[in-house]
């Protein structure tokens, strides 16, 4: 399954290293968190993990903008693509997407599109996202809260999802460091 991991990757690079360098990087090292992490989840998930961290942000790529919501747009566009209809929705929702859709008003139409999971994977794939900075850097997950805060300033719409995304975010993390120090005793990475 290797190659779906490698596909997606390809797939991220000719979106966005060209235009969107500063965010390839990013995407870079989410998907390099996602994979160091992802003994946080069973076995048969861990490829769906790490691809879907490869393309958690294509929705940014020129190529592909449609709403301006880059969760829904990058969702729609790989099922446009017939991609795997699950990293399609992983996509689609990633890192709590379904509250900044509410400040959008997009909610209704990313719920109908997409099917939400609430699972490991969904967990882990917020935590890779939450802890990597917009350079790659590693971050806590409240400093990576922060930062978006002070990037677009108090009054956008984006301030005020992560306000109302902190709490659940930080579980998400939280629960993927646990799952990890469990099953990382329990199996070798
Ligand atoms: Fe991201």
């Amino acid at each position: 399954m290797a190659a779906l991991v490698d596909a997606a990757r390809e797939v991220a690079r000719q979106l966005l290293e060209t235009p969107l360098p500063r965010r390839w990087s990013h995407v870079q090292a989410v998907a390099a968190k996602a994979d160091r992490i992802s003994a946080a989840v069973p076995v048969e998930d861990r490829d769906v993990l790490v691809a879907s961290a490869w393309l958690h942000d294509v929705g940014y790529s020129p190529d592909l903008v449609d709403t301006g919501f880059h969760s829904l747009d990058g969702g729609r566009w790989l099922r446009r693509e017939r991609y795997d209809e699950r990293i399609a929705a992983l996509v689609a929702h990633h890192s709590c997407a379904w509250l900044e859709a509410e400040e959008r008003g997009l909610a209704e139409v990313l719920a109908a599109e997409f099917p939400r999971e609430e699972t490991a994977v969904t967990d882990a794939l917020c935590f890779s996202d939450m802890t990597t900075g917009p350079d790659g850097q590693d971050f806590e997950v409240l400093e990576r809260l922060a930062e978006i805060r002070s990037r677009y300033g108090p009054e956008h719409l984006v301030t005020r999802f992560i306000r109302r995304a902190e709490p659940e975010m930080v579980a998400a993390v939280q629960r993927t460091q646990r799952r990890f120090a469990g099953n990382a005793q329990r199996q070798p990475i």
